[in-house]
């Protein structure tokens, strides 16, 4: 099964976008970057999901993370329905501020297992499900997540998450459930204790467990 694992060199593809052609690792540069897709374009829910991309994109950028769409229509359809989603952001004077990519004949959702084999259009074909692949500076993939066309996703969540992928990758630190930014973290299991003390200055502190084994050490970065 086609697809990209976590680890993995993302591939340098090349596609037509509403930016015009690019070869993605040029595109991202030494940047953060984030490709979501979506089933189809003029669709309600990746309208809602689109526009609300549009109104953090500075989130993304304050994070050094370039953003890039994916829909399995042309680059025509894509400046029409990008008109539609800055209207229901309520933004109709501006442009859709990242680009789509044009995947109309399919080739990349095959190239990256997007295709939902359950959601198919009128002549029967799959659509794309709802992917999110977070890539780092190194080209390699930090994160995917995967919801069906029936799912719209959550921004904030991926913004977080985004936050959590950032920190983790300087710090020898992971974030615990529901973890947000400025709140206590996690000493990474991998890290002996006299490491950690040395390497964070605000101290740890560690959770008695009825096991009385010592694995919940928490700082503040
Ligand atoms: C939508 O974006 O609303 C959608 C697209 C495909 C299947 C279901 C919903």
């Amino acid at each position: 099964m086609p697809g990209v694992l976590l680890g993995e060199e993302f591939p340098n593809f090349e596609a037509d976008t509403t930016s015009g052609r690019i070869k993605f690792h040029d595109f991202l540069g030494d940047s953060w970057g984030i490709l979501f897709s979506h089933p189809k374009d003029f669709t309600p829910v990746c309208t809602t999901e689109l526009a609300r991309a549009a109104k953090l994109s500075n989130e993304f950028k304050k994070r050094g993370v370039k953003m890039i769409a994916l829909s399995i229509d042309s680059v025509e359809d894509h400046n029409s329905w990008s008109k539609d989603v800055m209207a229901y952001a309520n933004e109709a004077d501006s442009p859709l501020p990242y680009p789509i990519i044009a995947d109309d004949k399919r080739e990349l959702s095959v190239l990256l297992g997007m295709l939902d084999p359950d959601e198919r259009n009128k002549d029967g074909l799959p659509l794309t499900a709802r992917c999110v692949f977070v890539i780092g500076p190194d080209k390699k993939l930090k994160l995917s997540i995967l919801y069906p066309a029936t799912t719209g996703r959550n921004f904030d969540e991926i913004l977080r998450v985004i936050d959590s992928l950032q920190l983790t990758a300087q710090k020898k630190v992971a974030t615990p459930v529901d973890w947000k930014p400025g709140e206590k973290v996690m000493v990474i299991p991998s890290l002996p204790d006299s490491e950690a003390t040395a390497l964070f200055p605000n101290g740890v502190t560690t959770k008695e467990m009825p096991s009385g084994k010592k694995y919940l050490r928490y700082t503040k970065i």
